[in-house]
Order: C-alpha cells, then sequence, then structure tokens
C-alpha cells in the first residue's frame, strides 16, 4: 500500500454546512440527526437483531430465515443464509395486487428523443416471457449468462429475467472490446449471452452483436450455446444458425408467466467483474438476499423516497451503480424511473436538464465528472445551462463513483438543485453492493466535498497500516470493522484472492475499501482522498493501471515496458498516463504521435475505449530503484508536470527524469 496519491485537487475549501431545512427534517423517512442516531443506536445494541427486523420488514421471504449473520468461516460472511427468497419476485410480484401494479415502473427516453412508458404489471409479464425464453433455451438455476446490453428496458428484463430462474447474471459494460467480453465469458464460464443487434448513442448505431461474434471468435468459449440478440435498430447483423436467436423468434409463444425459482439467499444473483491493483478483472459475486435489502433499502434511507417520486439514476447498468439504483433498487421499492439510452451531451449538453423537465424528476443522482463536464458546456453556451430549463420538480439530487469537488458541488447545489435540494455525495464500491458512508437528505447536515457519516449499522473507520484507529484529522486508510448484508461475497473463481485483497492480515479482520480518507476533526465526517492502491477512476470508471500496462506490453512488436499513472483532470477527475519504452529507438515529433495513436487503438481494442491513455510519453527506460522497481510516486509527479522534490538517490538512472518530463 502507498500513500493516497490519486486525490483530487481542490482550490476552494469550502467550510460552509448547509442543514437540511426544517421542512425536509420533518417529511423525511429518516428525520433529523435524532432519527439517524436512532437507527445506529438500534444496530449498536443488537447487530444482529437490527439487520433481522430489516431484513423481515423489506423482503418477502419463501422460507424464512432463522440465522441472521453467520461468521464460522470468515471473511466468507453469511447473511440470513438458510432463507429462501427470489429477487425478481421481490421487485415485481410483491406490488401485484396493490396500488403499484399499475404504476409506471419505467419511463424509457431512446437516444432518439422517443419516449416508452411500462408499467409494473407489464414488466412483470415481459420479465416472465423472457424467463420463459432462457428456460426454452436450456438456461437454469445456478448458469451464468452474460449481458452486453444497451441502456434499454430490455437490459433490466434480462437481468430480471436471470434472477427469475436464479441464473446468475454478469453484465458487462458495452464500451468493453471483444477481448474483455472473452475474458468475462470464460472466467464465469457463461451458458448464453444476451445481447443487441446495436446500440444507439448519441445519433450514432454502434454494434455490440459484431463484438460479442468476435469474442467467441477468439476461442475458449465453448460453454456459450446460445446468442440471443435484441433487436434494437433495423440494420441486419451477422446470425449464426443454431447458435443466435432474434428475440422475435426466442419470445415467440412464451407465456407472460413464469413461477419465480426460490433460491437460498446466498445464491449467487450475480457477478460483476471490476478493476483491482494487480492482474485481471476481479468477478465481484453478489448475493441475493443481503444484496438485495440494501438495495430496496437505501433506496429509502438515502433517497428518503416516497411513492410520487420520479426517480432518475443515469448509470449504465453495465456498471454497479446501474444494477443497484436501476435494475433492482428501484422496483423493490416500488418506484418509478427514467431510464436514458443516450449521452448527456446528444443532441446538446442541455439533454439531462431537458429530460428532468419533461418528466417531472424528482430524485437525480449522477456522477461528478458527468457535472463537471456540463458545467463547461453550460459555461460556453447559455442555451444548455440548466436555468434553461424548469427543474422545481426536483427534490434530492445525488452524487456517486468518485470525489466530488466542492466547486462542482456548488454548481450543483445552485443551479440544479436551486439551493433547495440536499445533495447526497454517496461513497460506495461495486463491492460494497450499494451506499456506505453517505448523508441522509433529511436528516445530515451537508458540507461540500464530504460525504459525511456512515449509514446506520455499517462500522466504517480509518486506521493505519496495522489497523490502528486513527484520530480524527488524521488521513489513514478507509476499512469497514464488521460485516455489512450486501458486502462481496468472494471474487468468482479465486477465493484467495478475496481473502487477500480485501481482508490482508495486518488488518485484524477488517474489510480494506482501498481508499484513504480523512474525518473531519470538528464533525468527524468523512471525506475520501482517492484510492491507495494501484486503480484510477477515470470519469468514475474504475481501471487498473496494471491492466493498462498489460495491455500495452501484450502489443510485443513494439513496445517493451509501459508503465501507467493517474493524474488529476479538471473533467474526468484522474486522466491516464503511460511511460512507455519501446523497442526501437524512442521516437519523437511526428513519428511519437502516430505510435501514440496506435498505441491508444490498441488499448482500445484490449479493454475498450474508456481505457485509452490521455498522454503516452516515450523514454529510453523508466526510473527504477536499483532493485529494478519502477517508481511510480516520480512518475506521478512528472505525469503532474510538478518539479521533482522527492528522494532520487535511490534511482538507477535518475537522468531519465529529464527526459520524461520534456517529452511533456
Ligand atoms: C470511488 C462505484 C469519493 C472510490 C459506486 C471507490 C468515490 C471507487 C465515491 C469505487 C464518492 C465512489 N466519493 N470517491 N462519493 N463513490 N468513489 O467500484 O475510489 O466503480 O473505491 O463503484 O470509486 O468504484 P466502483
Amino acid at each position: 500500500m502507498s500513500t493516497p496519491s490519486n486525490a483530487i485537487e481542490s482550490n476552494l475549501v469550502e467550510n460552509r454546512v448547509f442543514p437540511p431545512s426544517d421542512a425536509v427534517v420533518k417529511a423525511a423517512r429518516v428525520s433529523g440527526m435524532a432519527g439517524y442516531e436512532a437507527l445506529c443506536a438500534e444496530a449498536d445494541r443488537d447487530f444482529e437483531g437490527f439487520w433481522a427486523r430489516l431484513a423481515r420488514e423489506h423482503l418477502q421471504w419463501n422460507k424464512p430465515f432463522t440465522q441472521t449473520l453467520d461468521e464460522s468461516n470468515a471473511p466468507f460472511f453469511r447473511w440470513f443464509g438458510d432463507g429462501e427468497l427470489n429477487a425478481s419476485a421481490n421487485c415485481l410480484d410483491r406490488h401485484i395486487g396493490t396500488p403499484t401494479e399499475n404504476k409506471t415502473a419505467i419511463i424509457f427516453e431512446a437516444d432518439d428523443g422517443a419516449v416508452t412508458r411500462i408499467t409494473y404489471k407489464e414488466l412483470l409479464g415481459r420479465v416472465s416471457q423472457f424467463a420463459n425464453a432462457l428456460l426454452s433455451c436450456g438456461v437454469g438455476k445456478g448458469d451464468r449468462v452474460l449481458i452486453y446490453m444497451p441502456m434499454t428496458i430490455e437490459g433490466v428484463i434480462a437481468m430480471q429475467a436471470c434472477a427469475r430462474i436464479g441464473a446468475t447474471h454478469s453484465v458487462v459494460f458495452g464500451g468493453f472490446s471483444a477481448k474483455a467480453v472473452q475474458e468475462r465469458i470464460i472466467d464465469a464460464g457463461a451458458v448464453a449471452v444476451v445481447t443487441a443487434n446495436y446500440q444507439l448513442r448519441g445519433g450514432k448505431e454502434l454494434p455490440l452483436k459484431a463484438i460479442i461474434d468476435e469474442a467467441l471468435a477468439m476461442g475458449g468459449c465453448d460453454t456459450i450455446h446460445n446468442v440471443l440478440v435484441y433487436e434494437r435498430t433495423k440494420t441486419a447483423c451477422n446470425m449464426v444458425a443454431g447458435r443466435d436467436k432474434t428475440f422475435t423468434e426466442v419470445l415467440a409463444g412464451q407465456s407472460t408467466e413464469c413461477a419465480p425459482v426460490a433460491v437460498g439467499a446466498e445464491h449467487p444473483l450475480f457477478i460483476l467483474y471490476t478493476s483491482g491493483s494487480t492482474g485481471k478483472p476481479k468477478g465481484v459475486q453478489h448475493s441475493t438476499g443481503g444484496y438485495l435489502l440494501w438495495a430496496k433499502l437505501t433506496m429509502e434511507w438515502t433517497f428518503d423516497l416516497r411513492p410520487e417520486d420520479i426517480f432518475w439514476c443515469t448509470a449504465d447498468i453495465g456498471w454497479i451503480t446501474g444494477h443497484t439504483y436501476v435494475a433492482y433498487g428501484p422496483l423493490a421499492a416500488g418506484a418509478t424511473q427514467i431510464i436514458f439510452e443516450g449521452v448527456p451531451t446528444f443532441p446538446n449538453a442541455g439533454r439531462f436538464w431537458q429530460m428532468i423537465e419533461r418528466h417531472k424528476c424528482s430524485i437525480f443522482y449522477t456522477a461528478p465528472t458527468a457535472i463537471r463536464s456540463l458545467i463547461k458546456a453550460a459555461e460556453g453556451d447559455e442555451a444548455v445551462h440548466p436555468a434553461r430549463s424548469d427543474l422545481s420538480s426536483l427534490r434530492i439530487l445525488g452524487s456517486v463513483g468518485e470525489p466530488i469537488n466542492p466547486e462542482a458541488w456548488m454548481w450543483y447545489y445552485k443551479n440544479v438543485g436551486g439551493e433547495r435540494c440536499p445533495i447526497v455525495d454517496t461513497f460506495w464500491q461495486t463491492e460494497t453492493g450499494g451506499h456506505v458512508i453517505t448523508p441522509l437528505p433529511g436528516a445530515t447536515p451537508l458540507v461540500p466535498g464530504s460525504c459525511t457519516l456512515p449509514l446506520p449499522g455499517i462500522t466504517t473507520a480509518i486506521v493505519d497500516e496495522s489497523g490502528q484507529d486513527m484520530p480524527n484529522g488524521a488521513g489513514g486508510i478507509l476499512v469497514i470493522k464488521r460485516p455489512w448484508p450486501s458486502m462481496i461475497r468472494t471474487i468468482w473463481n479465486d477465493p484467495e484472492r478475496f481473502k487477500k485483497s480485501y481482508f490482508p492480515d495486518e488488518l485484524k479482520g477488517y474489510y480494506l475499501a482501498g481508499d484513504g480518507a480523512v474525518r473531519s476533526a470538528d464533525r468527524g465526517y468523512f471525506r475520501i482522498t482517492g484510492r491507495i492502491d494501484d486503480v484510477l477512476n477515470v470519469s468514475g470508471h474504475r481501471m487498473g493501471t496494471m491492466e493498462i500496462e498489460s495491455a500495452l506490453v501484450a502489443k510485443t512488436d513494439l513496445v517493451a515496458e509501459a508503465a501507467v499513472v493517474g493524474r488529476p483532470d479538471d473533467v474526468t477527475g484522474e486522466a491516464i498516463c503511460a511511460f512507455v519504452v519501446l523497442k526501437r529507438a524512442r521516437p519523437t515529433g511526428d513519428e511519437a504521435k502516430a505510435i501514440a495513436t496506435e498505441l491508444r487503438n490498441w488499448v482500445a481494442k484490449e479493454i475498450g475505449p474508456i481505457a485509452k491513455p490521455k498522454d503516452i510519453r516515450f523514454g529510453d527506460n523508466l526510473p527504477k530503484t536499483r532493485s529494478g522497481k519502477i517508481m511510480r510516486r516520480l512518475l506521478r509527479s512528472i505525469a503532474k508536470g510538478e518539479q521533482i522534490t522527492q528522494d532520487t538517490s535511490t534511482l538507477e538512472n535518475p537522468a531519465i527524469l529529464d527526459q520524461l518530463a520534456q517529452t511533456n
């Protein structure tokens, strides 16, 4: 572990406190700090009893659990282990026969602006029908299904249908390459792929099925017997007889009723691959019971959800935020939600604000990187400024995925929230399943740039490298001391890596989040300072430096060595900067530019366009210690354009620093 280094720098120190108004406090589900503290006290008093109560109140069980938490095989914790339930039934069937059945579940706005609405009852029919289609292809309980879909109702249907029959889904974001898809198919041992012919983004038709074809042609994917293709557009795509079927074909004649399969609470609902500090992406495995409890509970706690709310989380279903706060949480909580297919800048950068007005969105949840890029756009063009839209329907704003700098927070608060809407800056991770540190809108006084306090029952702390608690005001390593229901259960296929990554021996059995943090001296509020491992956060997308390095050195005809670091970026939070040593002489001028472009395209093919380095610099060598270790700390300084003030006496080749700095 190194010291926190990737923190976003901010020029503005914002010490103002924004307490919730009396009216907001009065109406809130968790009302005032007294309400928050009462829940914390309940969890303190009887930890297991607290979770058992919530799990009974919030979920419908086919078989009630008798044991709440099983710690006998720590850190492989089990929650509600002998209980049985079905996630899809808890999102859909539970609303049938209640006033929610005819409520709009999803307002879908397509890339081109076309709007479709679907009620809970209709959604249940479509999910059941697709579940029957999966069954007819021989997919069943325990099988893994890879989903590579655009942001559409059909993407959510595919996920819910898997849950309905007890199949474990593994959604891969549509921006990942064929190679990335192939690796995930092999690791998960998936039996089927659900995809679309194309996706529509920003007025462009982009292939999805062709990428699946390419992935399957790379070999090792013999487990795949079915590829189901949603015809998102009219354009034809290649279809392999016997293996590939369109949605139209596979849904024909399927009943709209399908009994949900009850599974054990620990049954893997999904695997979601995310980047770690070393090697290949990790298949984060989540449970059914604990995960779903968290998805529903945090919808109600963090967003103070009410029946009349129109909720909009802008995340793609390919990321954890799109799992918990699009595919599961809003449905379990019976909310009406907006799903948007396109991009925030098409047809112009006012799209989000126009959509909030059009659909009377009341809870809006997005990423700081989107806010920062829309601030830039609004500064350059009055026509796309949020002031041009009627945003009076908004009640609560949220932020997720990376630290939100106080400047962006203030802009969001004033220009989008009209200084009336609390902002919940939610800190969490793929591994935590849902929010862990966040303000509650009707309780917590807000401080811009701080995610404030842990949710009730979540035992976050800041410790040093031996697990000792740090005092408020001193930075350290963020841990969670006790297990919680929605935590990662294991890394698919790699329990040893799970233990090593998240429960290292020196940390006394605490969960290691991988972030640095500091608590304020006055309030004990948490502020996340950035990852302490080699994970970057670019536009809220998590990426391992090692992953990008491996991709670069895989270009064996050209690259001898590569080191990747992050540097702060005004819009994307962090930007990827690669230092590369070629197998030929160090290129300069136009040749360097051409090779940099070639390498960027190569990385896009190996991982996906989101992993393309912004900066590529060539050197004769990399700064190394005498034992051959690359000194990344120095590379980070060079990437930022800083003067090197660190001690370089242990360097084998100090002259290389000047060379790398000059290619700036
Ligand atoms: C970062 C996304 C500061 C953090 C839900 C974490 C944040 C990583 C915040 C997880 C926040 C997420 N403030 N940093 N509110 N939310 N992060 O797995 O570094 O894609 O470890 O989950 O994003 O990214 P992941």
